[in-house]
């Protein structure tokens, strides 16, 4: 199962993706995450050690383009990179959570369709088509501008909304993009939700129900103001994180 998450900037897309990687790894699933937001920081809410060394692969051209097999000067570069070994090395692994920072990959639509983009869409392609695990990719933008090969593997958008005109406004235009771009299922998530109220608001706004609500946490604020990963604060966010689960994998 691939599971991709996104929403606006700031909404909770990576707290939630997180406490949804701790969850399943408490059932005993085996759990990649794959971090493709521009400015990372899926490491350090799950906990990760030693951060600082871990670099964006986004980040490391001259390795990307050397990958891509352009020689400068020629126009010319390798379309379908070998990238199993990179697979294997930028993988890191603690307390039973993967985790493979990508950083920003940008496409021709925006702006670039450098050969060291083709190398990382490569890495997220194979990394989607991979067999039985599951793997949740975090991403700020929508996954429309990801191109058909690789949405091919996504079998879930969630979709990540605050209660909010703005906050709906967005989730609808994301939903669009992603309808259009056949990925087969897509459900909203509902992030400080404080009440019916706001549950109620969200559902009709979104013309259907978040298929799971997480509530305003205290703990988290907490967690983030002490620096501490966030997903020490499941236990208060449990039942949401629960729900969330269940209606993934019903079974
Ligand atoms: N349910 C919540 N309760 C309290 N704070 C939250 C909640 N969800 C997210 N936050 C806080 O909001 C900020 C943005 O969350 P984040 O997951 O980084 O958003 P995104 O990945 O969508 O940009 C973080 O400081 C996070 O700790
Ligand atoms: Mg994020």
């Amino acid at each position: 199962m691939k599971i991709a998450i996104s929403g606006k900037g700031g909404v909770g897309k990576t707290t939630i993706m997180a406490m949804l990687a701790r969850q399943l790894r408490n059932q005993g699933r085996e759990v990649l995450l794959i971090d493709a937001d521009p400015s990372p920081h899926m490491a350090e809410s799950i906990g990760i050690k030693e951060v600082a060394r871990i670099i964006p692969i986004a980040e490391m051209k001259e390795m990307l383009v050397e990958r891509s097999g352009k020689v400068e000067g020629s126009p010319f570069y390798n379309i379908n990179p070998q990238v199993d070994d990179l697979l294997a090395r930028y993988i890191v692994e603690q307390d039973g959570l993967r985790l493979m920072v990508l950083g920003a990959i940008q496409t021709a639509k925006g702006g670039c369709a450098c050969p060291e983009n083709t190398v990382l869409r490569r890495l997220l392609t194979k990394l989607l088509l991979a067999p039985s695990q599951v793997v949740l990719l975090d991403m700020e933008a929508g996954v429309e501008h990801l191109g058909r090969g690789t949405i091919a593997g996504v079998d879930q958008l969630l979709i990540v909304t605050i209660p909010s005109q703005s906050g709906i406004r967005t989730a609808l235009k994301i939903k669009e993009l992603a309808v259009q771009s056949g990925i087969p299922r897509i459900s909203f998530v509902g992030n400080l939700v404080t009440g019916p109220e706001d549950e109620a608001f969200l559902a009709e706004g979104l013309g259907e129900a978040p298929i799971a609500c997480f509530p305003d946490s205290a703990a988290i604020r907490r967690t983030e103001r002490a620096g501490e990963p966030v997903i020490t604060a499941l236990p208060e966010v449990e039942k949401a994180a629960s729900r969330l689960l269940e209606r993934l994998f019903p079974d």
